[in-house]
């Protein structure tokens, strides 16, 4: 069986599981010897992760709205340029835990301080992407209560993670409506179920679309 290179990206509130999902996927992709990277973002890259630190770490109001989403985006296109797209050309299968969506969801719906609005962010994505976009986004959706409770259970928070639980509902609605924007490239999963039973959703649309 060969694989046909695309690019996915799995997104979701915090605590939805994404990670435990894209180490099982790992796996399946592994056993199936289908070339494939997983990566994540903010981060997957020398430079990205020095970002990353600086982004997750420290107060909630360390960044306003508008630097923090540059310092995403300026990660984003060192990911993109350094490990994305060199593993798409290699033809293998891409798989990001987080990409644009999140910051959509989190940095305009979840902040929502009306400094940056989401046709901003379209034209920065554009910077940085030009037409390039994830061949299928899975987006995996939380009651953000029990993914928050997930998180704590976890121990130490981040900076997002810390923030109120409303912040956490405006961007559940906010992945809601950009999968209803864009349905074919979007698939919602729901993210409380089994762990197995969430990987073999996830499987079978891989399946359907790219293997
Ligand atoms: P992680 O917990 O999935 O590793 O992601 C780190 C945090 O960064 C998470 O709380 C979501 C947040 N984030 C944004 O706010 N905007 C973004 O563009 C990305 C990629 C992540």
């Amino acid at each position: 069986m060969s694989a046909l290179k695309g690019f996915i990206t799995i997104e979701g509130g915090d605590g939805a599981g994404k990670s435990t999902q894209i180490r099982m996927l790992g796996n399946y992709l592994e056993k199936k010897n289908i070339p494939h990277l997983l990566t994540r973002e903010p981060g997957g890259s020398i430079g990205a992760n020095e970002i990353r630190q600086i982004l997750i770490n420290g107060q909630l109001n360390k960044w306003d709205a508008i630097s923090e989403t540059l310092l995403f985006y300026a990660a984003r296109r060192s990911h993109l340029v350094d490990t994305i797209w060199p593993a798409l050309k290699e033809g293998k299968l891409v798989i990001s835990d987080r990409f644009s969506d999140s910051t959509m969801a989190y940095q305009v719906y979840g902040r929502q301080t009306g400094s940056i609005t989401k046709e901003q962010i379209e034209e920065l994505y554009h910077l940085v992407a030009g037409d390039f976009k994830p061949d299928l986004t899975i987006i995996l959706d939380i009651d953000p209560q029990i993914g928050l409770s997930r998180v704590q259970k976890r121990g130490e928070q981040d900076r997002f993670e810390a923030s109120a639980l409303s912040f956490h509902e405006r961007l559940r609605q906010g992945f809601k409506e950009i999968a209803a924007a864009e349905p074919r490239r979007c698939i919602i999963i729901n993210a409380n179920q089994s762990e197995e039973a969430i990987h073999q959703s996830i499987v079978q649309l891989i399946e359907e679309r790219f293997l």
